[in-house]
């Protein structure tokens, strides 16, 4: 079995470090073989905010933990103009990846980030052709037994949040070539402080069966309807299970697990696993 530890928004400067200990005390429980961070690490990308981040992924990986990360929109500096235009992500750079676009293999599952903040459109995300490509001859030199997983901050695919449908990436449609053209099975994505999952095929008509995979945010005070959380994704002979840790009572607990099993084509519902505590 190969698992993965999905957090996203952490948005330190803006954080419960109740939470950010909680956190790293679940991500050693868990074991996890990679954690995934989906962007939006500080809340106003400033140094000391990065500064905070950078010593959280320390800590991780001084415990023996991978980590693959994506900036988020939050990453980019809003106010500070010339640093948002002439370089964005220099702080993100220097403090969290020099790579804004991480790949990591693990056994039967290949993992690619791509960076979908801007600065033009400082909250919206888009893809880039460049990249579209970049995705594309990455996971072609993976075999085709290999589970692909691209991971995002912005969701790909336009998604309910409550009462309201929150808009899809800028370009969707070249992002739906990607994940079509390039096999993708599964998309982790955040922002929208919102957990979810479910078959790409009850949103659109196309991108192939892909599983959409969305974490809340793991550690921020800044919540939308529901509460803090996080998940892990265990992937094992083409059944994903994917378990949302949601912040109760003063800690993590897992308050929800959802089946996949890859049947012709696409992800179909097993059964809702009872809870885990
Ligand atoms: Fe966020
Ligand atoms: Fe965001």
């Amino acid at each position: 079995m190969t698992r993965i530890v999905h957090l996203s928004d952490l948005h330190f400067g803006a954080h419960d470090e109740r939470l950010v200990e909680a956190v790293e005390w679940q991500a050693d429980k868990l074991k996890p073989d990679l954690i995934v961070i989906s962007g939006d690490f500080t809340q106003r990308a400033r140094t000391e905010e990065f500064r905070e981040a950078c010593e959280f992924l320390d800590r991780l990986r001084e415990r023996g933990h991978e980590v693959l990360g994506v900036p988020g929109n939050h990453d980019v500096p809003l106010y500070d103009v010339l640093r948002r235009f002439l370089s964005p992500l220099a702080r993100y750079r220097r403090f969290i990846d020099d790579t804004l676009c991480p790949f990591i293999e693990l056994p039967g599952v290949a993992v690619l980030g791509i960076n979908t903040a801007r600065s033009l459109t400082f909250k919206d995300g888009r893809l880039n052709r460049d990249q579209v490509e970049f995705i594309r001859e990455t996971f072609a030199r993976t075999s085709g037994e290999t589970l692909r997983i691209l991971v995002t901050h912005h969701p790909l695919l336009a998604l309910r949040v409550g009462e309201e449908v929150e808009r899809a990436i800028g370009r969707q449609e070249l992002a739906l070539d990607a994940v079509e053209e390039s096999g993708v099975d599964m998309l982790l994505a955040g922002h929208n402080h919102h957990a979810l999952s479910h078959d790409a095929g009850d949103l659109v008509t196309r991108a192939g069966g892909v599983l959409v995979v969305q974490a809340g945010t793991a550690t921020s005070t800044r919540v939308r309807e529901q509460e803090q959380s996080f998940n892990t994704i265990d992937i094992a002979e083409g059944v994903a299970t994917i378990t949302v840790h949601a912040w109760k009572s003063g800690d993590f607990r897992a308050s929800d697990a959802q089946r996949y099993e890859w049947q012709d084509g696409r992800w179909r519902i097993l059964k809702s696993a009872e809870s885990a505590h």
